[in-house]
C-alpha cells in the first residue's frame, strides 16, 4: 500500500488527473472514489472516461448503479456508483467480478465492494480543501493497491 497527496484547485486540475490516470488503466484494474456529497468523484471519473474511451457524454449512473464503456485500446470499461445500493447482495448482478476480469472497473461510493475481488486497485479519497485558500478547491489522496503500487509515482499531473 503506497499512499500520495495531490491538490486539485480547480476543475481543470481534475481533468488533469483524469487524464493521468487514463493513460495508465489497464484491463483488470480499479479505481474507487470515495468522498462526500459533491466532493468531485464524477467530476474525475468523466475526465478519465473521457481520454480512455473518447466518450465526452457521460452521465452520473446514480440511477442505472453500472454504465458500460469501451477503451479506445479495446478493452471494456464500467462507470459505476453504488450510492443507492443498500445492501451487498444487489451487488451480484451488476456482473462486477466479470467487469474487473475482462476490463477495468470506476467505481464510485464502492464501500459494499469486497477489495479481494479488485486487488489492482487505486482508491481515491476526495476532500473540500479549505487550506490553499482557493475556493472550491479539492484534495486527492491517492491509496495504490497491488498493480497500482508501481505506478502511483508515474501518474503524472
Ligand atoms: N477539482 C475541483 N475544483 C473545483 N470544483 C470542482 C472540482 N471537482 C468538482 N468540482 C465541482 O463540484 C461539483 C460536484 O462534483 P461531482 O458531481 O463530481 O461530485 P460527486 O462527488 O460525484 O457528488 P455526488 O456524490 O453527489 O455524486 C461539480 O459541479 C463541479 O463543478
Ligand atoms: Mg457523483
Amino acid at each position: 500500500m503506497t499512499t500520495r497527496t495531490i491538490l486539485l484547485p480547480d476543475m481543470a486540475a481534475s481533468a488533469r488527473l483524469g487524464a493521468a490516470l487514463a493513460s495508465l488503466i489497464r484491463p483488470g484494474d480499479a479505481i474507487w472514489l470515495t468522498g462526500s456529497l459533491g466532493a468531485g468523484k464524477t467530476t474525475l471519473a468523466r475526465a478519465i472516461i473521457a481520454n480512455l474511451c473518447g466518450v465526452e457524454d457521460v452521465p452520473s449512473p446514480t440511477y442505472t448503479l453500472v454504465q458500460s464503456y469501451e477503451a479506445l485500446e479495446g478493452f471494456p470499461v464500467m462507470h459505476g456508483d453504488l450510492y443507492r445500493v443498500e445492501d451487498a447482495s444487489e451487488l451480484i448482478e451488476l456482473g462486477l467480478e466479470e467487469a474487473v476480469e475482462d476490463g477495468a472497473v470506476i467505481m464510485e461510493w464502492p464501500g459494499l465492494l469486497d477489495p479481494r475481488l479488485m486487488p489492482d486497485r487505486l482508491e481515491i479519497t476526495l476532500d473540500f480543501d479549505g487550506s490553499s485558500g482557493q475556493e472550491g478547491a479539492r484534495m486527492a489522496r491517492l491509496t495504490a493497491h497491488g498493480g497500482w503500487e508501481a505506478r502511483l509515482e508515474r501518474i503524472a499531473v
